[in-house]
């Protein structure tokens, strides 16, 4: 091990990364699994050695540092921070004159007489409010609000906003506290929403929530997936002064590094902010984010410290609310729509309204049991709002203006696409349709899924065409599309086609007959398939044959594949059972082997990412494992980059044999195929690269 001063950039990064990963397993191990990998004091010495590392070289401290990991993800979450000075609250105010009465109580409580009282106007950004603590200039910790008293240390998880200076420009206090909101965009929240649909994940009610889930996870590598954003605009302690004005310490936040709200604006009096509040909420819509009003704050620092605090609210700021974007317009009716997994929405037509600046005409109304609880009926006059959320919501219906004739609304149990019956599992709110592959409205969404960028990404093959070759009997499923060659003249003659569009959309299909396996996976558009699994499971099997003969195997409950499956991490058995669910139905085997049979699948590469030194390497475990339990092994060996197989042939590379192993210890001995005791196996796996995993796994 060289000393730290000795490292450099690149060695000391790799080392911070193996490291954390180390460390992460011995958490997960200490307080998930109750089963130690490691005494106290070697656990403390790596601990240490991380710290040292980190101090050297602070710009490469990592998202997933161990530094901040306490106690491992098991122990309930996020250490708690008190906040040296309290996370307060803003009184509101609604109209100008409640606004000028602030005013004018603060101009009584300093006994100013004409004075101006100057004041920063800046939108109140609906997001999260955020604590951030610099130490000499170097970002240390970020804490949530919590109750305005003790917050969440969130320090890894802020670490991954790109918007967080990890290191102040210039000139810093020792100490400082700057405060600011964390929040999402609208355009990122519906491409996150649009995401999370696609893994069957859970959607996010509005850009708000889906900053808070982002932030308080518990696993910085989601948050850092997460498009989050961060404006700054406060201030916490601080051990010396660095500004007189509000306005002035605006610009010296932006001077270190943070990004400050552009819009935020000095203004000279009362009637000023009542011009900056009129323009703000005719802009309100068209920002990027959402603002719920606009925060005025005293600009001179000296008033404000004399203001102080009435209660939990400063005296000397206040949150001018604009007004809920709301409109009431009459439900035409309620279409049901059908989605590629067969799930039934209600989507309320509506006289087209204008809310806040949008034009709406279509609402969501989730599901039936809202609709039951709303008691809204077709005919009827109902209010909608959209309040910080993009898509907007049904309040309830106007009472009084009920038509006599309205019924209150049936759902159906029936899907109106197919007729096939519509059912809703206990527990569930969705009702879904049965007619999976013979439902048209199933099909034609799972085709445009089929056909998808991170699917088949088949350029020329739109909604509208699909749709269009459908109605024309051109296309029934994923197979056809490689039929359409046959047609290429009529294909040309249709319109809006031509020789030319005919042409490169056959260049485009014959292109995709040969795929990556994660790509043939994500394209069947299996319930909680998204990207991130199908490519989960393409590393783990390999190849299109053995992942096919692993699903068919899986689907007897108790088998190996079945457990093996539900073992891959980050799959699980929620999962496993959807896929197992797809091949139960022997139409989709059939159609999945029908498309097969015109596709090239090419392989996929294990591992991914990380510590890869089994990279490519295939592992037979056989007899009893002491020490730990199989999908412990097994998940160890995965992400190693190694796939795990269960029959011992002259292509693996490593069988591990346990207590009274029987004929695979056997096989491998006749096949000359290296083999590992389980003590062996452990200090491959856990022990540093010193021990060379290579000269135990190479050498012939
Ligand atoms: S200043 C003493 N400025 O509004 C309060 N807050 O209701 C200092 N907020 O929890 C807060 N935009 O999360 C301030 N430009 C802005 C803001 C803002 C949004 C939020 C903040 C706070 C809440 C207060």
């Amino acid at each position: 091990m060289s000393a730290v001063d000795q490292l450099n950039q690149a060695a000391a990064a790799a080392e911070l990364e193996r490291l954390a990963a180390r460390l992460a397993e011995a958490d997960r191990a200490y307080h998930e699994r109750d089963a130690p990998v490691m005494s106290d004091a070697e656990y403390d010495a790596l601990r240490r050695r991380n710290d040292a590392i980190e101090a050297q070289f602070p710009d490469l401290v990592r998202a997933d540092s161990p530094r901040h990991r306490i106690g491992g993800a098991a122990s309930g979450g996020f250490a708690k921070v008190a906040h040296g000075v309290p996370m307060l609250s803003l009184g509101n105010v609604f109209a100008a004159e409640e606004f000028a009465a602030f005013l004018e109580r603060a101009r009584r409580f300093l006994g100013l007489k004409d004075t101006p009282l100057r004041c920063v106007g800046e939108p109140k950004i609906d997001g999260l409010s955020i604590s951030l603590l610099y130490l000499d200039g170097v970002f240390v910790r970020a804490a949530t609000r919590g109750d305005g008293s003790v917050g969440e240390d969130v320090t890894a998880n802020l670490r991954t906003l790109p918007d967080l200076p990890t290191r102040l420009r210039g000139a810093a206090p020792a100490r400082i506290e700057i405060r600011g909101e964390v929040f999402m965009r609208k355009a990122d929240f519906l491409a996150l929403n649009a995401a999370q649909e696609a893994e069957g994940e859970r959607l996010f009610a509005n850009p708000r929530n889906a900053a808070a889930g982002s932030l308080r996870q518990l696993d910085p590598r989601v948050t850092e997936r997460r498009p989050l954003a961060l404006f700054a605009y406060a201030m916490g302690e601080a051990s010396e002064r660095v500004a007189t004005s509000h306005s002035a310490y605006l610009q010296r936040l932006s001077a270190w590094g943070f990004v400050v709200n552009p819009l935020a604006e000095l203004l000279a009096d009362a009637a000023a902010a009542a011009a900056f509040q009129q323009r703000l909420g005719a802009e309100r819509a068209a920002l990027p984010y959402d603002i719920d009003g606009v925060v005025y704050k005293i600009d001179d620092l000296a008033w404000q410290e004399r203001l102080g605090y009435v209660g939990r609210e400063p005296r000397w700021a206040v949150a001018w609310k604009f007004p809920a974007e709301q409109a009431t317009t009459r439900l035409l009716d309620i279409v049901i729509q059908v989605g590629r997994t067969g799930a039934l929405t209600p989507v309320a037509q509506l006289q087209p309204v204008n809310v806040g600046g949008v034009l709406v005409t279509r609402a969501t109304l989730h599901n039936e049991d809202e609709i039951a609880r709303k008691d809204v009926r077709i005919g009827d006059t109902v209010t909608l709002q959209r309040a910080g959320d993009v898509i907007p919501q049904i309040l309830g219906a106007v009472a009084a203006d009920r038509p006599a004739a309205a019924q209150p609304y049936l759902f159906p149990d029936h899907c109106p696409v197919c007729g096939s019956l519509a059912v809703r599992p206990a527990g569930e709110v969705v009702r879904r349709c049965t007619g999976a592959l013979t439902c048209p409205a199933q099909a034609e969404e799972r085709l445009v899924h089929f056909v998808s960028r991170p699917a088949f990404d088949i350029d020329g093959l739109g909604e509208k065409t699909i749709r269009a070759f459908m109605q024309d009997g051109l296309l029934h499923g994923p197979v056809d599309i490689f039929a359409l060659p046959d047609h290429e003249a009529a294909i040309a003659a249709r319109e809006g086609f031509g020789a030319v569009s005919a042409r490169n959309l056959m260049r485009a299909i014959a292109a995709r007959r040969r795929i990556p396996l994660a790509r043939v996976i994500y394209a069947l558009g299996i319930r909680r398939i998204g990207a991130r699994n199908a490519q989960l499971l393409a590393r783990h099997y390999g190849s299109f044959a053995v992942w096919r003969t692993q699903m068919i195997a899986a689907m007897q409950i108790g088998a190996e594949a079945r457990s093996d499956l539900a073992n891959i991490v980050g799959i699980g058995p929620a999962i496993a059972e959807e896929l197992v669910g797809f091949f139960a139905e022997p139409r989709n085997v059939a159609a999945l082997d029908a498309l097969a049979a015109q596709l090239s699948v090419e392989d996929a590469a294990p591992g991914g990412g990380g510590d890869a030194r089994l990279a490519g390497k295939s592992v037979v475990f056989t007899g009893t494992l002491v020490t730990m339990t199989r999908p412990e092994a097994k998940a160890m060996a995965e992400r190693l980059g190694a796939r795990v197989t269960d029959s011992v042939s002259r292509r693996t590379d490593l069988v591990v044999v346990g207590e009274d192993a029987g004929s695979k210890a056997r096989k491998a001995e006749e096949l000359g195929v290296r083999t590992l005791t389980e003590l062996q196996w452990r200090e491959l796996t856990t022990g540093s690269d010193a021990a060379g995993p290579e000269s135990v796994v190479d050498q012939q």
